[in-house]
């Protein structure tokens, strides 16, 4: 199984849109079994995929409450495609880590992920991280072989990038199999300000991913809509980039899949 956590300590850059629709093209059109794991508290890619209702989720896992992780994943009505869903608790969660034994909290989601290898339960786990690195953004990082970090295409600055990359790095002292898989230009638009900003990144040495996701209306009414832009508006071009970045991610991590 890979895992991919969509990471960037801002908000609002689209890690959330990110995981949904990369989830959604890899377990519809690749047919690979998904399970979308959603850590951020705002519990968006939750309220996108399940229906509204409270789920233990993964505040009982880092808490070390759940047996097994059967007990919280939820299944979707899109085939293939299973959520781990966030719980309200886990903004509560860093204060607790802080106060009590940090390291302990910091391994459940890795030793989940050995889990799900063991029993062959998914071929892609994928995590929608909230915008900070604290205790849940920090366990679902060093459960991941590959981190991929979104940036707005008008505010993608090299040095943001730099620190965002710097800072995953740090963490390979307790996980060095970590990579950053790279960075993902969103809401690119025609425009000066744009393609500097991306020429400068890409020269930068940053790795910048080839594909990238148009800004589009699209995606702002599927938020509202709750769903995947790919299911609001499938043909719609960022619908389209995020097609044309799962077919660039699978091919450069070299994951097989059914056509
Ligand atoms: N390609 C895009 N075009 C237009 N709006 C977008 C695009 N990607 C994301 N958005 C909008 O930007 C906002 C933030 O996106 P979101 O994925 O929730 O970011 P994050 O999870 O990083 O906070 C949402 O309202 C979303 O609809
Ligand atoms: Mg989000």
């Amino acid at each position: 199984m890979r895992t991919f956590a969509i990471v960037n300590r801002k908000g609002g850059v689209g890690k959330t849109t990110t995981a949904v629709n990369l989830a959604y093209v890899l377990a519809t059109g690749a047919h690979l079994r998904v399970l979308l794991v959603d850590a951020d508290g705002q519990a968006n890619a939750t309220q996108i995929m399940l229906p509204a209702g409270e789920y233990a989720g993964l505040g009982a896992l880092l808490r070390g409450m759940a047996i097994c992780y059967d007990e919280l994943v939820e299944h979707t009505d899109v085939s293939g495609l299973d959520v781990l869903p966030a719980s309200a608790d886990l903004w509560s969660l860093d204060l607790e880590a802080a106060a009590g034994d940090r390291g302990r909290s910091f391994r459940t989601v890795l030793d989940m992920r050995e889990d799900l290898e063991e029993d062959d339960a998914y071929d892609v786990m994928i995590i929608d991280c909230p915008p900070n690195l604290g205790a849940a953004c920090v366990a679902s990082i060093l459960a991941s072989d590959c981190v991929i970090i979104p940036v707005l295409s008008d505010a993608c600055s090299a040095t943001g990038v730099a620190d965002i990359v710097s800072q995953i790095e740090s963490l390979r002292a307790m996980r060095p199999d970590l990579r950053v898989g790279g960075v993902l230009v969103n809401q690119w638009h025609r425009a000066d300000i744009v393609e500097d900003a991306v020429a400068y990144l890409r020269e930068s040495g940053a790795p910048v991913y080839d594909t990238v996701i148009r800004r589009t209306d699209k995606v702002v009414e599927s938020s509202w809509s709750q769903v995947p832009v790919q299911v609001l508006s499938p043909f719609c071009s960022a619908a389209r980039d995020y097609r044309a970045f799962a077919a660039e991610l699978l091919a450069k991590e070299g994951i097989q899949y059914e056509r």
